[in-house]
């Protein structure tokens, strides 16, 4: 259960005159959480996109599974986005569409299900993110906590291999934040899955990773075990590390 499943070599990526990743090199091991932090702008969206193929690298290699993602074609590329499920911020729920609709989205846009197949499928996902019998109710009959959920019941139902979190815990209060740390703990255990997860939240980086990489001005600052990255004398990654812990921070 522990080689890498996404590596990166040496990657980087410019826009225009801006180098935003500037030789990049990690290995995600499988079965793991590694939790990207760093300041805004510094190229974490940036860096999963690179993982999804929806930018290539300028130089450098992408490898996920195996596969050189900047050599993909689109077809192989569609095949590739199917290994992973994608919780966005916010949830990113249609609100015209029932819950029970929206967790079956990619099913519908990916596989060509029976019906009950289909329902099976949601149910169980709704299960797992501790929703079930919730499939009828619409995203603004819901608490907050409940629409992350229901998103990541969506980036679960396709049954990926690796789940990429954009700030699951953001705009949350701590007690519902804490809520979803243990969720994304126990999802992570239960389904074996990899996880790689971006956050500004030091607590929930502190709970659920166990790896940690700091970006910033295009490198890796830091990267390592949890334990090694917290104990860091470096002032850079203290700063994150060292901010308030009694609730979720960001930064601007
Ligand atoms: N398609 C693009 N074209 C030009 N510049 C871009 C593009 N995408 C991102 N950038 C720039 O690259 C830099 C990194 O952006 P990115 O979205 O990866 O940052 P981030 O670390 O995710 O920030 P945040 O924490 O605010 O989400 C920013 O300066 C951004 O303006
Ligand atoms: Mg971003």
């Amino acid at each position: 259960m522990s080689d890498p499943v996404i590596e990166l070599r040496d990657v980087t990526r410019r826009f225009g005159a801006l180098t935003v990743l500037d030789g990049v090199s990690m290995s995600l091991l499988r079965g793991e959480t590694t939790v990207i932090v760093g300041p805004s702008g510094t190229g974490k969206s940036t860096l999963i996109k690179l993982l999804v193929g929806l930018l290539k690298p300028d130089a450098g290699t992408v490898l996920v599974d195996g596969q050189d993602v900047g050599k993909l074609g689109r077809a192989e590329l569609m095949r590739l986005r199917r290994k992973f499920g994608m919780l966005f911020q916010d949830g990113a729920l249609f609100h015209g569409m029932t819950v029970a609709q929206n967790v079956a989205f990619p099913l519908r846009h990916h596989l060509a299900l029976k019906r009950e197949e289909e329902e099976r499928r949601v149910e169980v996902a709704l299960q797992q993110v501790g929703l079930p019998g919730l499939g009828r109710r619409r995203p603004d009959e819901l608490s907050g906590g409940q629409r992350k959920r229901v998103g990541l019941a969506r980036a679960l139902v396709m049954e990926p291999m690796i789940v990429l979190f954009d700030e699951p815990t953001s705009g949350l209060d701590p007690v519902t934040s804490a809520a979803i740390d243990e969720l994304i703990v126990d999802t992570r255990k239960r389904l074996g899955l990899t996880f790689v997860v971006i956050t500004h939240d030091v607590q929930s980086c502190v709970h659920i990773a166990d790896r940690v990489g700091m970006l910033w001005e295009g490198r890796l600052r830091a990267w390592g075990p949890l334990a090694e990255v917290t104990a860091s004398t470096d002032p850079v990654v203290r700063q994150f590390f060292d901010r308030r812990s009694d609730g979720p921070i960001k930064v601007v």
